[in-house]
C-alpha cells in the first residue's frame, strides 16, 4: 500500500509526491531535517525536535515555515496508520535558479514530511545483544550542531562498518570520540556516565537531553567530557540514544569486548526509563 506523505500543504500518494529539480536541498544539502520515532501511535520528545528544528533553520537564517507541524506529524500518523515507526521531516531553503548566494528570503521553503513503520520499534532485538562498532576518522564538517541534509559522510561510515562486519561506526577527532553516525555516544566506567558536552561538534541529541535528565534524577552521576578510544575499550559499558534507537548497549568497539562483551545493567536501566517516561509524555 502507497503512503501518503506530505509536500508544500498536500497530503499525496508518495508515488506523485514531487519536489524540483532546482530545489536548494537537492542541489546544496541546504537544508535540516528531524526524525521523531512513534510509540503506540504517539509522538516521542515532539517538543524538543520542534525546538531543535527552529534552531536549526535559525542558524541558517531560514524562517520556521508557517504550518502547524504538530498537526501535520499527527495527521500522517493516523493517515498512514502508525502504531510503532518514525516521522521524518525535512525544510529546505527552496527552489531557486543554481546559486551559491541564497535566494530572496521571501523564497518558499520546501516542507516534506513522511513516515516509516517499523512495528516492534522499542523491542528491537539489538537491546539484548548490543551493537558493534568500529572507530572512523570524523571527516564531517565543523557545524554538526545543525542538523542539516549532509549526511554522506555517515552513510560512509555506515558501509565502512557494514564492511567490518560492525553495526555502527564512532567517530574520534584529536583523539576523542564525538559520536556515531546518527547518535550521541556513551562510556561508563564505574558509576559514572561519560559522554562529549554540547558543543558544534556533535549534534545535540533529544534523547540526550532526556536520558541525561533521568540518569541525574536516578542518582546517576554524570560527566560531560570528551573521551578517547582507550577509554572506551577499557569502560564497564557503552550505549548510544538516537530518536530512532532510544537508548541502545555497544558491546564491542574495533574487534574488542567492551566490559563483560555483553550488554551492561546501566545501559538497560536507562532504556527502561527512558521509554516508560517518553511513552507517558508522549502526544
Ligand atoms: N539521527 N548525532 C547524530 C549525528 C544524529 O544524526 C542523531 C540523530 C543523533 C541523536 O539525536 P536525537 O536523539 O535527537 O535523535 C546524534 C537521526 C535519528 C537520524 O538521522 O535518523
Amino acid at each position: 500500500m502507497s503512503r501518503t506523505v506530505y509536500v508544500n500543504g498536500d497530503y499525496l500518494p508518495e508515488e506523485e509526491a514531487k519536489v524540483s529539480v532546482f530545489d536548494r536541498g537537492f542541489l546544496f544539502a541546504d537544508g535540516v531535517y528531524e526524525v521523531t520515532s512513534v510509540l503506540g501511535g504517539k509522538l516521542i520528545d515532539f517538543d524538543g525536535h520542534a525546538r531543535r528544528l527552529a534552531r536549526s533553520l535559525a542558524e541558517l537564517d531560514m524562517a520556521m515555515p508557517d504550518v502547524d507541524l504538530l498537526e501535520v506529524h499527527r495527521e500522517l500518523v493516523t493517515r498512514n496508520g502508525i502504531e510503532d515507526g518514525l516521522v521524518y521531516l525535512q525544510v529546505t531553503r527552496g527552489a531557486a535558479d543554481r546559486d551559491f548566494a541564497y535566494p530572496a528570503a521571501d523564497t518558499p521553503p520546501t516542507v516534506v514530511l513522511f513516515t516509516q513503520s517499523k512495528p516492534g520499534l522499542a523491542d528491537s532485538p539489538m537491546a539484548k545483544t548490543g551493537m558493534k562498532v568500529i572507530s572512523i576518522p570524523d571527516e564531517r564538517w565543523g557545524r554538526r550542531d545543525i542538523k542539516t541534509v549532509q549526511l554522506l559522510y555517515p552513510s560512509m561510515g555506515k558501509m565502512m562498518a557494514k564492511a567490518a562486519g560492525a553495526d555502527d561506526a564512532w567517530m574520534v577527532q584529536d583523539g576523542a570520540v564525538t559520536e556515531g553516525t546518527s547518535n550521541n555516544a556513551y562510556i561508563v566506567k564505574g558509576n559514572t556516565i561519560v559522554t562529549r558536552q554540547l558543543s558544534t561538534d556533535i549534534l545535540h541529541g533529544i534523547t540526550r537531553a532526556a536520558v541525561l535528565r533521568f540518569a541525574r534524577e536516578a542518582q546517576m552521576k554524570v560527566e560531560e567530557r570528551p573521551f578517547t578510544l582507550d577509554e572506551v575499550k577499557n569502560a564497564d559499558e557503552a550505549f548510544i540514544t538516537s530518536a530512532s534507537s532510544f537508548v541502545m548497549p555497544v558491546v564491542q568497539m574495533d574487534g574488542e569486548a567492551i566490559g563483560t562483551g555483553a550488554p551492561g545493567p546501566v545501559a538497560a536501566r536507562l532504556r527502561e526509563i527512558y521509554l516508560e517516561e517518553s511513552r507517558k509524555a508522549a502526544v
